[in-house]
């Protein structure tokens, strides 16, 4: 078991692990001493000298990110000597940072601003010109740089180096000409490239897909979960309706990571066009849907998404399996929803909730066919009618195929090829405009909460099967 120990910070004891630092112990505790260059997952160059604090028994400040807190220690970050180094240090990174705030992106969540606020407020002495270096360079699909605003905490060049593993960036120069670049003939376009925007501590670094998109202030967030793959990490979504800032009818401006610190940019990014294509209005009665099913259940087979949540598979099983006896399902993500994965997050099947069909038995007791079995079913004319639930047949068997069909029922948030070709259309909400959850690869089954208010005629996938089964 590992050793504790207990020491004062600001006249409070803490506990900490044996060789825990004392920013660590803080943060841990909910107390916030200023930092940049120290990150939980990326470790403690003490480079930025924010994190000063005075130490009982020692001349000079020390920095809390490298200083291990053993029994008995006595800490203040709060003291007039500790605030006049922190401000001191902060004092430093402004010299040469460009007057940017009201046109730069990262306004509202920059520590730079934040720290100024909070314990800088000094008046600058400053009379020289300030240094100058590259402004807007495109370093990869997404993200921008601006050199001028690096304080070279070095946090993005550990990030390609230790997570990402794909050593893109570097510190260039010596003294005043010290700056992040790209390494010669690298683009900064790794599976991870996203986060950098997250954790570089001030503007130097954006996100091209958010940047001047909408001010961070007038984001709403809500806790979610990750549709991108079967990993479902834990996210928090920006979201704004607010007009002017929402731009060319965008609602979803950013996702997040949350509880964890990474998110991939195929989840981070794969959502832009999260308002576009909408299937809108419903196109007949569900009265109309319910009848054309009666008639066709011997003929029906069901291709279902994997991206149902685990109240949508209740649904869809109550009404498929038990009420009209179909036989005939294709659920496995094959091959439109598969893709690459990584041994940091990413997952190979390209959609939430596999695990929650899995566990009322679709792929267990209740057997998937396959792509090219339902092909040859429709060619054939077993089937002659289908019901798609957010799936693209069309994309993957080809639209001619579809067009041998009596029947075709499409039901999802977004309209696709097959959405175009169906008789009816059901519109169903989207992850964010739902409340729900997934279970993940692992079993673990996570709620994500509604953001967004739904569109047009869209309702829960859960809430159509259930209103088609009442009536049957
Ligand atoms: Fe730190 Fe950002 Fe500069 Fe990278 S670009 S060294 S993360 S301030
Ligand atoms: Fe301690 Fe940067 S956080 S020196």
């Amino acid at each position: 078991m590992t050793k504790k120990v207990t020491f004062t910070l600001d006249g409070k004891a803490l506990e900490a692990r044996e060789g825990q630092t004392v920013l660590e112990a803080a943060t841990d505790a909910g107390i916030m001493i200023p930092h940049y260059c120290w990150h939980r997952s990326l470790g403690n160059p003490g480079n930025c000298r924010m994190c000063l604090v005075e130490v009982e028994g020692t001349p000079k400040p020390q920095v809390s990110c490298r200083l291990p807190a053993r029994e008995g220690l006595v800490v203040k970050s709060l003291s007039p000597a500790a605030k006049r180094a922190q401000t001191s240090a902060l004092e430093l990174h402004l010299v040469d940072h460009p007057l940017d705030c009201p046109v730069c992106d990262q306004s509202g969540e920059c520590g730079l601003q934040d720290y100024y606020m909070g314990i800088g407020r000094y008046v600058s002495v400053l009379r020289e010109d300030k240094a100058h270096a590259k402004k807007r360079q495109v370093l990869g699909p997404h993200i921008v740089l601006d050199q001028e605003r690096c304080i070279l905490c070095t946090r993005c060049t550990r990030f390609v180096a230790q997570i990402s593993k794909s050593h893109e960036l570097g510190i260039f120069g010596r003294g005043h000409n010290e700056a992040v670049d790209l390494v010669p003939g690298r683009t900064l376009d790794n599976p991870y490239s996203g986060n950098l925007a997250d954790i570089c501590p001030v503007g130097a670094l954006t996100d091209r897909d958010f940047r001047f998109q909408v001010r961070v202030w007038y984001l709403d967030e809500t806790e979610s979960i990750c549709p991108g793959c079967s990993r479902g990490c834990p996210i928090s979504a920006h979201t704004s309706t607010q007009r002017p800032w929402h731009n060319k009818g965008r609602r979803l401006a950013r996702l997040k990571p949350r509880v964890l610190d990474w998110l991939c940019d195929e989840g981070r990014y794969g959502f832009s066009d999260f308002d576009s294509d909408r299937l809108g209005r419903l196109t007949a009665p569900l009265s109309e849907v319910r009848s054309a099913l009666q008639t066709h259940r011997d003929d029906l087979a069901v291709v279902a998404s994997g991206s149902l949540s685990n109240e949508d598979w209740k649904a869809f099983k109550s009404l498929f399996v038990d009420k009209l006896k179909v036989k005939r399902f294709l659920f496995t993500p094959e091959p439109d929803q598969v893709g690459s994965e990584d041994e940091l997050l990413r997952r190979r099947e390209k959609v939430p909730n596999l695990e929650g069909g899995r566990a009322l038995g679709f792929g267990t007791e209740i057997k998937s066919l396959t792509w090219e079995s339902l092909g040859q079913d429709i060619a054939g004319g077993r089937v002659r009618s289908l019901y798609v639930v957010d799936r693209d047949p069309a994309k993957v068997l080809g639209e001619k195929l579809l067009h041998k069909l009596e029947l075709l029922i499409y039901q999802g948030p977004r309209m696709g090829k097959t959405g175009g070709l169906a008789r009816y259309r059901l519109p169903a909400t989207d992850w964010l405009e739902e409340n729900g959850h997934f279970t993940n690869f692992q079993g673990k089954i996570q709620e994500y909460r509604q953001a967004l208010k739904p569109l047009g005629d869209a309702r829960p996938d859960w809430k159509i099967f259930a209103d088609l089964e009442a009536g049957l």
